[in-house]
């Protein structure tokens, strides 16, 4: 007579829906760490977009039809790190009192320009790009105008919110 064996050891389909089962568990715990992690991880880099307005400096002193330097003193966040950073933007004070301000950028390889106040011209020294006062490429291989950044007027400053846009793209790209 042949007795029938019990062992402890879970066979066919239980087997595999314990397998399932912790294979669910530990998908479920990876989870529950990834989500705060990823958002951990991305929010410096959202942070990074958050725009403000930065001060440019009184008006009075603006020339009208003359483009003049400014220095946006400002702090940057760069992933986990704050940085102060200065950049020297273009701002044209118009005879309505308007101000058209220009990123420092050169849009054909990222080189800072100058203005030229002799020929009227902004003129990039590493590839021989030409912008007119309106910003417009009037030689050399840039592929689009001068960018613009924000600004307004308050209390009589000038205040500009500092952008970057992708250079040697023939349309404007915010990076
Ligand atoms: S970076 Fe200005 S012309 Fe090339």
């Amino acid at each position: 007579m042949m007795k029938n064996k019990r062992t402890n050891t879970p066979s066919g389909s239980r087997r595999s829906f314990l397998t399932w089962l912790i294979v669910a568990a530990a998908g479920l715990i990876g989870i529950s760490l990834a989500v705060p992690l990823a958002g951990y991880v991305a929010s410096p880099a959202l942070k990074r977009r958050e725009l403000r307005w930065v001060d440019a400096g009184p008006m009075d002193d603006l020339p009208v039809g003359e483009p003049t330097q400014r220095d946006l003193v400002m702090t940057i966040t760069d992933g986990y790190m704050e940085v102060a950073a200065v950049k020297g933007i273009w701002a044209l004070r118009l005879a309505t009192n308007e101000v058209t301000v220009y990123s420092p950028i050169c849009t054909h390889l990222g080189c800072g320009y100058r203005w030229d106040a002799g020929e009227k011209e902004f003129k990039c020294p590493c590839h021989g790009s030409v912008f007119d006062l309106n910003g417009k490429v009037v030689g050399g291989p840039a592929p689009r105008s001068l960018d613009r950044l924000p600004v307004k007027i308050e209390n009589g400053h000038l205040l500009v919110q500092y952008k970057e846009f992708k250079s040697g793209t023939k349309q404007q790209i915010e990076i």
